[in-house]
């Protein structure tokens, strides 16, 4: 039986998102179907109704999310009914090549509920990063739903499905950061903040934020940011450099995803330093930069998909951070929304108003 509950669909590139009926099926075999809590809006979101990740249109948006398991299909062994879980875009699916080498982080074949969620006419619904949770209800396979502290507050503990996961595990995970290194932090919104609490967390001793905006530099300040500079001002690599005396980070992040920004982050590293790209760019942006400086500036740049983290591992830990007062998951929300503000919240985000407002259902 399918259910019909309503849902932000993106119908076409550019256009605004309507909030219509959908359907949504009953856990088939390895699927949960998930009664969502909460959904932040994050800007992944807004990247796909620009069309800018891909052309599967529409698009079922909302992919950072909490919620109550309904049911469970045949073969479910992991969750039951009534567990409280965040849901994952990263599913490791044990038998790649990547999950067989022992790194199921970059699991290339991760897995997604089968059956589709539908439009009521059956168009077949694209879910945003497989997930589709910009509804009351939405369908997963149950290895995407991981079960985690149910007195944690459902806003806080949605977004660690995403921003704050790709954010902290930028700075933890990809980025290795560790006790007395310095850190800068291209783009302080939902994802770079959780970088620069990653940092934090992570014993950075210098913790840079950069971005164009003064309210998201207060902001990092709350996170954790040692200094900030306000690129739209000042030259940031110059800065970074005055702050780490003469030298550039040894662990620069740039969470914008623009090529301005990844040259900036490029040249704010120290030598032997490490460069991570945890923005997402869109397929048209290419970065030009001399060879020389590739090969001369050694160290590594690396690209950091959803802060290479294995969710069945770094979700509990983090939520448990969380409860433990070691992480401030509640400062990231900055809203709480209905679900017909998805629009609305995207205007928002464009603005520099909020680093996140969540969907409460
Ligand atoms: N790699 C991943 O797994 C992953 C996961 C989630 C999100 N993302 C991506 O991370 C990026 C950030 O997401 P978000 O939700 O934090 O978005 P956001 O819009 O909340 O934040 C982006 C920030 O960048 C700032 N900015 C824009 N141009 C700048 C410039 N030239 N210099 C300095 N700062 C600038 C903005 O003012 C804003 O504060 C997006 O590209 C998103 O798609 C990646
Ligand atoms: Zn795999
Ligand atoms: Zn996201």
């Amino acid at each position: 039986m399918a259910h019909q509950v309503n849902g932000v669909v993106s119908e076409s590139k550019g256009a605004p998102v309507q909030l219509v009926p959908i359907l949504v099926p009953d856990p088939g075999p390895g699927e949960a179907l998930i009664q969502v809590k909460a959904c932040g809006v994050c800007h992944t979101d807004l990247h796909y109704r620009e069309g800018a990740i891909n052309d599967d249109f529409p698009f079922l948006l909302g992919h950072e999310a909490s919620g109550t398991v309904d049911s469970v299909g045949e073969g479910v062994t992991n969750i039951a009914p009534g567990d409280f879980v965040i849901i994952a875009w990263r599913a490791p699916c044990g038998a790649c090549r990547s999950c067989m080498r022992g790194a199921p982080w970059y699991c290339f074949s991760s897995r997604n509920a089968c059956q589709p969620m539908t439009l009521v006419d059956g168009t077949p619904l694209s879910p945003a990063l497989g997930i589709g949770a910009f509804a009351e209800l939405t369908l997963v396979n149950a290895g995407q739903a991981v079960k985690v502290d149910p007195e944690a507050s459902p806003a806080a503990a949605g977004l660690v499905g995403c921003g704050i996961m790709a954010g902290l595990g930028a700075a933890m995970n990809t980025g290795g950061v560790s006790r007395g290194d310095s850190v800068a932090v291209f783009g302080c919104g939902g994802v770079g903040n959780a970088a620069i609490a990653g940092a934090k967390l992570s014993g950075a001793h210098t913790i840079i934020g950069v971005d164009l905006d003064d309210r998201k530099l207060a902001w990092a300040k709350e996170f954790g940011a040692t200094h900030t500079i306000n690129a739209s001002s000042i030259d940031p690599v110059e800065e970074i450099r005055n702050l780490t005396g003469g030298n550039g980070v040894d662990v620069s992040i740039e969470a914008v995803g623009n090529p301005i920004t990844y040259k900036q982050a490029f040249y704010a590293r120290d030598h032997a330093g490490t460069v991570v790209l945890v923005g997402v760019p869109s397929p048209d942006m290419k970065i030009e930069l001399p060879l020389i400086d590739v090969f001369g500036r050694g160290g590594s740049l690396k690209s950091s998909w959803y802060g290479d983290c294995l969710p069945s591992r770094d979700f509990p830990m983090l939520i448990d951070l969380y409860m433990q007062g070691r992480l401030d998951l509640d400062r990231f929300v900055t809203e709480t929304i209905k679900v017909d503000e998805v629009e609305k919240a995207f205007h928002k985000m464009e603005q520099g108003e909020v680093l996140r407002s969540v969907v409460i259902f």
